[in-house]
């Protein structure tokens, strides 16, 4: 088979460089709330502006050293009759330049990182807004620690915040190492047994934030997904009062008429979670744990969220279905089908909730899981739910 001529080479690296093009031109037109290259924060900016320094510098790279390469191709093809380019061995000007053009390349790179690792931890010694985030197998317990006005808040994959104002997260576990990782706000950070890392960022517009665990740990790792919430000031207010308060009045419906106390079919539940305002209260939270074994891990470890205003969720399960009826039920008629490895699915297998309910009722078909699934759907303040305005809502 002949070779291809240096032009047809060339065609052909042409045509495949304008497909890359405009599949990057596509990909910034398209609706991709978790991507990296649309910050909208300034810390997420400075993370970009690094990002295209690189970027920049590998573009040079690459059209240098490829460049390079077709032109030797060229110069030196094979030509009938022509004798062999001079053989060479060793060539100290040049080795000395590719000795210290990547060393200047890597010290273009290394200071403003440097300089951004420092602008980082700086944001990340005090906020607004402090909240304390828990990873857990495989979701994110969410709990505000200041101002005082919101330290009793406890919740779970969302995470509210007022538009404007200067939010600090602590990031703690006490499993295995997590990511956190909101492209569009800031950098990842680990979250690490026995340490506490922080990031911090100030929201500039309202909106929904796509973020996940972005650090592989275990059977779930890719169903630990959450989401920043950036609502307005008053919005904001609204939601945390609704964040301590009991459901709303429409609850009473399924608890004999008090909203504090929670159906009987939620008894089983009350071990692992809570909802704000009921008898649901006692389920460990953050780091708590008894000692925990070798087979056995501690409480909090295999407690599961906080269910407050569920009804208010996007998502079931850190991002692995809709919040809707159908998949609630999909969701408690068998939990490890729908996200493998949960401890939740240690207790409730498949089915096992489908059964004749304890509670009073006419209906003899009635079962634990349609009083849960309805329970769960009236879980939402008296007013209703805050509207999510802004960024990424359309989704
Ligand atoms: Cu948590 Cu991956």
């Amino acid at each position: 088979m002949p070779l291809p001529r240096a032009s047809d080479v060339a065609r052909r690296l042409l045509v495949g460089a304008s497909l890359l093009l405009l599949m990057l031109l596509a990909s910034a037109c398209a609706n991709v709330p978790q991507t990296t290259v649309l910050p909208k924060t300034e810390a997420a900016r400075e993370i970009q502006w690094l990002y295209e320094i690189i970027f920049w510098l590998a573009v040079i790279v690459f059209i240098g050293v490829q460049g390079a390469l077709l032109y030797i191709m060229w110069r030196f093809r094979y030509r009938e009759g022509h004798a062999l380019p001079e053989q060479v061995h060793g060539n100290k000007t040049l080795e000395i330049a590719w000795t210290i053009i990547p060393a200047v390349i890597l010290i273009i790179i290394f200071i403003p990182s440097v300089q951004k690792m420092f602008d980082f931890d700086a944001a990340a010694q005090e906020g607004d807004y402090e909240i304390s985030v828990y990873g857990k197998q495989w979701w994110w317990e969410v709990q505000y620690a200041a101002p005082d006005t919101v330290s009793e808040i406890i919740t779970a994959n969302e995470i509210y915040v007022p538009v404007g104002k200067k939010i600090k997260i602590d990031l703690y576990t006490n499993n295995v190492i997590h990511s956190f990782w909101v492209p569009q706000l800031s950098g990842k950070m680990d979250l690490i047994p026995g340490h506490v890392n922080s990031i911090g960022f100030t929201p500039e517009t309202t909106g929904v934030f796509y973020g996940e665990c972005a650090e592989f740990c275990g059977d779930s790792h890719a169903l630990m997904r959450f989401k920043v919430i950036v609502v307005d000031e008053a919005s904001f207010q609204q939601w945390a009062s609704s964040m301590t308060a009991p459901p709303g009045s429409q609850a009473a419906s399924l608890s004999g008429g008090d909203v504090a106390q929670a159906p009987a079919a939620f008894g089983v539940c009350i071990g692992c979670h809570r909802v704000a305002g009921t008898n649901a209260n006692a389920a460990p939270v953050g780091l708590a744990q008894d000692a925990g074994t070798e087979d056995s891990p501690g409480a909090a470890k295999i407690a599961g969220p906080n269910l407050t205003n569920f009804a208010c969720r996007t998502t079931i399960g850190a991002g692995a279905m809709p919040n809707d009826a159908e998949h609630l039920r999909e969701w408690l008629y068998d939990p490890g089908e729908v996200k493998p490895g949960n401890y939740m699915a240690t207790v409730i297998q498949e089915g096992t909730r489908d059964r004749r309910t304890r509670d009073e009722t006419d209906d003899p078909a009635r079962t634990e899981l349609d009083v849960l699934v309805e329970y769960l759907s009236l879980l939402y303040p008296e007013g209703g739910c805050v509207p999510l305005t802004g960024e990424n809502t359309e989704n």
